[in-house]
C-alpha cells in the first residue's frame, strides 16, 4: 500500500512515519511513503508562496488552488499502472470531516494508493477540494496547527491493518474495537507487584476459561469507559435469551404472513 502526503512539511511527516513499526514496514517493502512538498508546485519561483488573501476578507491566510493541484496531478502521473477512469482516493484531513474510527481506517486499509492533503494556515481554497478531494476526515472534536499530525495518526491506524505490518496477526483481532469492545486488562511478570496479584484465573491453564473472564473483563471495561461503545456492542450482540426470542417473534410473524 502507498501513501502519498501533501504537505507543507514533508520532514516532519517522514520523520514520524519511517520510524518504529511503520518505517520496519516500509523497509520490508509492505508499505511507502511519498511525503510531496506542495511547495515545490508554486508557480511563484522567487518566493515559493502557496498561501493569499482570503475573498471577502477575513484573518489569516488560506492554502491556493493551483500548487495543491499540480501536487496532486504529479503524484497521480508517478502512480505506476493507473487507469484513465481510475480516480484516487484523496483524504482531506480537516476538523470539518467525519471522525476518523476503526472501521474508517479498515475501509482505507482496502486501498492500493491513498493520498492526504495537509491543511495550513486558515483552510484550503475551496475550488480545488470540490475537484480533488474524496473524503474529508477529522481526528476529533479539537483544531490542530495543521493536517500533518492528524495525517499521521491515520497513516498509523491504516498502516497496522495491512497484512504482515504487524508481527501477531492475532493482535490485530483481538485488541480494543476489534469486536466492539475494549481490550481486556493485561498483566505480565512478576506475579506479585506492590501488593498486587495477577487474577488467579490466568494462571489456571484453563484457556476455556480464561477466553470467558476475557470476554467478560472486555465488556464490563466498555460498560464503564465507553457507554457509548457498549450500547451500540449490546445491540449487535443481544444475549442468548433475547436473541432465542428474536428468532421466535420472526419465525412468528413469518408464519402470520404465510
Ligand atoms: N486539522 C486541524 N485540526 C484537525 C483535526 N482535529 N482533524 C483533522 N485535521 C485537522
Amino acid at each position: 500500500m502507498n501513501f502519498h502526503i501533501m504537505t507543507l512539511f514533508p520532514e516532519m511527516v517522514e520523520q514520524g512515519l519511517k520510524t518504529s513499526i511503520t518505517g520496519r514496514a516500509e523497509e520490508k517493502g509492505l508499505i511507502s511513503f511519498n511525503a510531496v512538498n506542495i511547495r515545490d508546485y508554486s508557480n511563484d519561483n522567487k518566493h515559493h508562496k502557496v498561501d493569499d488573501y482570503t475573498y471577502g476578507g477575513g484573518a489569516g491566510m488560506l492554502m491556493q488552488a493551483q500548487p495543491i493541484y499540480d501536487c496532486f496531478l504529479a503524484i497521480r502521473d508517478s502512480v505506476k499502472g493507473l487507469s484513465k477512469d481510475k480516480k484516487l482516493r484523496v483524504v482531506y484531513v480537516t476538523p470539518q470531516g467525519s471522525v476518523f474510527d476503526q472501521k474508517m481506517a479498515a475501509d482505507l486499509a482496502k486501498e492500493e494508493e491513498l493520498v492526504f492533503l495537509c491543511g495550513h494556515y486558515e483552510g484550503v481554497d475551496e475550488r480545488v477540494l470540490e475537484e480533488i478531494v474524496t473524503d474529508y476526515v477529522s481526528i476529533g472534536d479539537y483544531v490542530l496547527t495543521g493536517g500533518e499530525l492528524p495525517a499521521m495518526v491515520m497513516i498509523d491506524a491504516i498502516s497496522r491493518l495491512v497484512p504482515g505490518v504487524l508481527n501477531n496477526d492475532e493482535s490485530a483481532m483481538t485488541e480494543s474495537f476489534a469486536g466492539g469492545l475494549l481490550e481486556y486488562p493485561q498483566y505480565s511478570r512478576p506475579e506479585e507487584w506492590m501488593g498486587k496479584k495477577v487474577p488467579a484465573i490466568l494462571l489456571s491453564g484453563d484457556h476455556k476459561k480464561v477466553d470467558e473472564w476475557r470476554l467478560e473483563q472486555s465488556i464490563l471495561r466498555t460498560r464503564e469507559r465507553r457507554p457509548d461503545l457498549y450500547e451500540k456492542w449490546v445491540l449487535e450482540n443481544p444475549p442468548k435469551e433475547e436473541k432465542k426470542k428474536r428468532r421466535k417473534r420472526r419465525s412468528n410473524q413469518e408464519e402470520d404472513n404465510q
